[in-house]
């Protein structure tokens, strides 16, 4: 597998609290809470190349140039429904950034995504985009949701996935080879329903407590 475009984040932190995403006696309160602040810290670490301009600010002291966000045009776009759940970390640290929705979900039997919903900010051909997904199973889904993107004219992807599957990330690397993959861990395999072992279970029905 080339790694060259993937990014495990091994922060204590981050390892520390995906570890509780992982145990089944995590209930939904705590489950949500957690994927919000792994959703903070992996953006910390998938905003690190993020152009910076001096700016002239006066302290208390005196008048000097300082750093500043270069005005770089960010969106970020969950994927319904488990992707939703990272969207509040990411606004705690990027309170400015728009939101696009693409929902998607994955057939049981075929595990083919099947698309239901879209909205893009209207000028979303301008800015970077970080899909949010906390699963990289087979790559069906993150591989749509980036050729969505890509048709509206967005030249920087990122994609953004608390757990990833060496499936996954060969069919992303295959389909798009130009996508970086940011994840807290890449884990062994896929069982027969598509599922990531040892994973987290379904990420949805965990944050949304539907099962
Ligand atoms: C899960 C997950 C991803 C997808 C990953 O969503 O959140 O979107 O499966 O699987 P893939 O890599 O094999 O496509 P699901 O289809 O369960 O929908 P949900 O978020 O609405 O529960
Ligand atoms: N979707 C999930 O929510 N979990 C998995 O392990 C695979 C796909």
């Amino acid at each position: 597998m080339d790694m060259e475009k993937v990014h495990i984040l091994d922060h204590p932190l981050l390892q520390h609290k995906l570890s509780i995403l992982r145990d089944e006696t995590t209930g939904v309160k705590e489950f949500r809470e957690v994927v919000s602040e792994v959703a903070s810290l992996m953006c910390y670490e998938a905003t690190r190349d993020l152009p910076l301009e001096e700016v002239e600010i006066k302290t208390p002291i005196t008048t000097a140039r300082f750093n500043s966000i270069a005005g770089k045009k960010l969106a970020i776009v969950p994927i319904l429904r488990a992707g939703l759940g990272m969207v509040e970390g990411i606004l705690t640290l990027i309170p400015s950034v728009k939101v696009g929705h693409i929902g998607l979900y994955r057939d049981p039997q075929t595990l083919q995504p099947v698309e239901y919903y879209c909205k893009m900010p209207t000028d979303i051909a301008e800015r970077d985009v970080i899909i949010l997904d906390p699963m990289l199973a087979t790559g069906g889904s993150a591989s749509a949701a980036i050729q969505f993107i890509k048709n509206y004219d967005v030249k920087h992807i990122k994609l953004m996935n608390i757990i990833a599957a060496p499936e996954g990330v060969e069919r992303v690397h295959k389909d798009h080879p130009d996508v970086e993959i940011y994840c807290a861990a890449l884990d062994q395999c896929l069982n027969d329903h598509g599922y990531i072992v040892p994973g987290l279970g379904d990420a949805g029905d965990r944050i949304f407590g539907t099962k």
